[in-house]
């Protein structure tokens, strides 16, 4: 059996795993992302050696982490959920202190194939993962293959824009990480909020000072009509947004992470609602939108998975 080291570099925590052929996980370890990146690098790589002694060799090395970066280059680019992580040259640091190859791919990129391989996407040919966790990012496999484009930052669909004005995701207001990313979904219900208790309405929401997307799930799913209305806001922008990629890539399955998966009660509804106004019929009729099946192991997943399909990508 051979064995992949796994690295995942998040917004809020980073974490080292080795994983088998079949992407089961046997070992992690995990730290929070927090100072220097090349402190975190040297926590990681301390970790990382460790959990090479106490498995068999290791084949090869696969990274994720957030965009834009340099998959060929092993580049990280100051992806906007790492704050000062410019140029860091990620593959290089573990190939040369490990002696091993190293591969980097952008999350959503190595969501999208991990989900395609192992979880809801297997016996697709034209899919696209949703991460929908603090950003909001997509990874597309279309024809059988993953979607690189011309420097590797295919998919970046946090990043376009929605509405004019709107909650700010991505370094943009009103784009797609602005509406249904995590922190995006914060500010929505901030924003809602704020107008409803001007209206003199009742929320358990106005009790916190600070509003997270889990908060108003929380609450949402209590029955909380502010909350339950925050969502379905999320879910028509969300609908709005996989309407132009389904009408534009015609694709047959879409596996959303994360918020989704974990509520995806709240948000089903009005994502439907707007797909059926928008979507050429043709294209919806063929298209599925189902939950991540890989859940709290996702990134792992998608880091060993990048390590196993590196040499082809
Ligand atoms: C990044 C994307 C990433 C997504 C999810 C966005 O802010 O720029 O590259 O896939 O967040 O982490
Ligand atoms: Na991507």
């Amino acid at each position: 059996m051979k064995h992949y080291l796994g690295i995942d570099i998040g917004g809020t925590k980073c974490a080292v795993c080795v994983g088998d052929e079949s992407a089961n996980i046997l070992d992690r370890s995990q730290i929070p992302t927090t100072g220097d990146p090349l402190d975190i690098l040297d926590q990681l790589l301390v970790k990382a050696k460790s959990l090479v002694r106490s498995h068999a060799r290791i084949e090869a090395i696969g990274i994720s982490c957030g965009g834009p970066l340099d998959a060929k280059q092993g580049l990280i680019l100051s992806p906007p959920n790492l704050p000062g992580w410019n140029g860091i040259a990620v593959t290089q640091f573990f190939k040369e202190r490990l002696g091993v190859h190293a591969y980097l791919q952008n999350d959503a990129n190595a969501g999208a194939l991990a989900e395609w391989r192992h979880g809801a996407g297997r016996g697709s040919q034209h899919m696209m993962f949703c991460t929908m966790g603090t950003g909001f990012g997509s990874g597309l496999i279309l024809n059988g293959e993953l979607l690189d484009g011309a420097n590797g930052n295919a998919g970046e669909i946090g990043h376009l824009r929605l509405t004019g004005d709107g909650p700010l995701g991505y370094g943009k207001s009103g784009s797609v990480e602005g509406w249904c990313g995590g922190s995006g979904i914060a500010q929505v219900a901030k924003r809602m909020a704020d107008k409803h208790r001007e209206r003199g309405s009742v929320s358990s929401l106005f009790a916190h000072n600070t509003l997270s997307a889990k908060l108003v799930a929380e609450a949402a799913l209590q029955g909380d009509d502010l909350a339950l209305n925050v969502f379905d806001h999320v879910g028509q922008k969300l609908g709005r947004t996989l309407a132009i990629a389904i009408d534009l890539l015609n694709l047959d399955t879409i596996v959303i992470g994360s918020i989704f998966a974990r509520c995806e009660t709240l948000i089903r509804p009005a994502m439907e609602r707007v797909l059926a106004e928008e979507c050429l019929p043709h294209s919806l009729e063929v298209c599925t939108v189902k939950p991540a099946a890989l859940d709290e192991s996702i990134g792992d997943i998608a880091a060993i998975t990048v390590a196993q399909l590196g040499p082809t990508l």
